[in-house]
């Protein structure tokens, strides 16, 4: 994975530390779109939605000016179906290197001149959902043809060498058996890989949780092989520690110590603030603050352990020595393994 600037890093983590400090969030996501292009089965989105209160681009300013985060999710629903979706990303980054600016798609509207235009508006990573190595991912996304599509534009994006491209694989049930084959498929394509965890929160179905022996055996199997595919450079984007944490989180039907709402949060597409995606508490931007209170505070919820959350549950002192370097792609030769 592309190791980002000596200068930016400073400048990601230096933020950061302001912010861990003043408790702002360090990372925020912003759905810009509930719509989506699929109807995947393990999630609550899918189809069509009202756009109609969508924010603006240039409203995106003012929850930049308010939150200051140092990682910036750009997500949905599909936020490519936005056609001005480069603008927004212009007002996110505003013309700086922070925040570190990830889009979370399905990469089925993905096309070269859109890659390009929006590597020029300031994104710095994509993160392509990518759930079986084959066509089966049509049969899980509800969406004839994405494979294939994928299997061309992800290839030929990645040739053009600027090692921005990680996949993102959210494990269940239905593709616990493809872990190391998914992480094959990476290795084919020349891109990175990232694993999640399926989380039941998100359509109160327990029909994609691994809670079987074999299940976990599939899973245990699947992430030992992957760590043998290791190398010198950090194309496995979570770490050691992640993957043992989601082994963890599988085993024991939860992960609780969750701060979202604090190191993290969402701004809905009509730019209401929620703790996260799967939890629908609301709060005005200025009342930011009354979330942490009110929400993070008595929050027991340990129902998903989605990459966000791997990354913010760890100490501050964690965060700097480990997981800042994993998030921001800055984990050096030294530190993969
Ligand atoms: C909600 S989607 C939004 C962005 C885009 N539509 C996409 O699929 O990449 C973001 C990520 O959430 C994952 N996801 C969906 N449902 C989930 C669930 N129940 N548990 C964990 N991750 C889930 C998807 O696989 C995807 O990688
Ligand atoms: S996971 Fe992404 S692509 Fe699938 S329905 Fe949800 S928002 Fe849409
Ligand atoms: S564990 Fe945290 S991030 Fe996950 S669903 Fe619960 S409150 Fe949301």
């Amino acid at each position: 994975m592309r190791k980002t600037s000596f200068i930016a890093s400073n400048r990601i983590i230096g933020r950061g530390s302001l912010n861990w400090i003043a408790g702002r969030p360090i990372v925020v996501s912003f759905e810009v779109t509930d719509s989506c292009t699929c109807y995947c089965r393990h999630c609550d989105h899918g189809g069509p939605k009202d756009e109609s209160a969508n924010l603006r681009p240039h409203e995106y300013r003012r929850y930049m000016e308010a939150l200051r985060p140092c990682v910036v999710q750009v997500s949905g629903g599909e936020p490519m179906m936005r056609d001005d979706l480069a603008e927004i990303v212009r007002e996110i980054k505003g013309g700086a290197q922070v925040p570190y600016t990830i889009l979370v798609s399905n990469w089925s509207l993905m096309t070269e001149e859109r890659y390009l235009e929006l590597r020029a508006a300031g994104v710095d990573q994509f993160s392509v959902s990518l759930d079986f190595p084959d066509e089966r991912h049509d049969d899980f996304r509800v969406h004839p043809g994405l494979y294939k599509h994928l299997s061309e534009i992800v290839p030929r994006l990645a040739r053009l060498g600027h090692d921005d491209i990680v996949l993102n694989s959210c494990i269940t049930s239905a593709n616990v058996g493809e872990i190391a084959a998914m992480a094959g498929k990476a290795r084919e394509w020349g891109v990175n890989l990232c694993y999640s965890a399926y989380s039941p929160k998100r359509t109160g179905s327990r029909e994609y949780c691994l809670e079987r022996p074999e299940q976990l055996r599939a899973l245990n199997a699947g992430l030992d092989m992957v760590e043998g595919m290791r190398d010198e450079t950090n194309w496995i984007v979570n770490s050691r520690s992640t993957l043992d944490a989601t082994r963890r989180y599988f085993a024991e039907g939860g992960t609780p110590g969750c701060k979202a709402g604090l190191r993290f949060l969402v701004v809905r597409s009509d730019g209401m603030l929620q703790p996260c995606s799967m939890q629908f508490q609301q709060f005005p931007l200025e009342a930011r603050e009354c979330m942490a209170r009110e929400f993070t505070a008595h929050n027991t919820c340990g129902e998903c352990y989605v990459s966000i959350r791997s990354y913010l549950d760890k100490s501050f002192t964690q965060l700097l020595g480990e997981n800042v370097a994993e998030f921001f792609s800055l984990q050096g030769r030294e530190k993969a393994y």
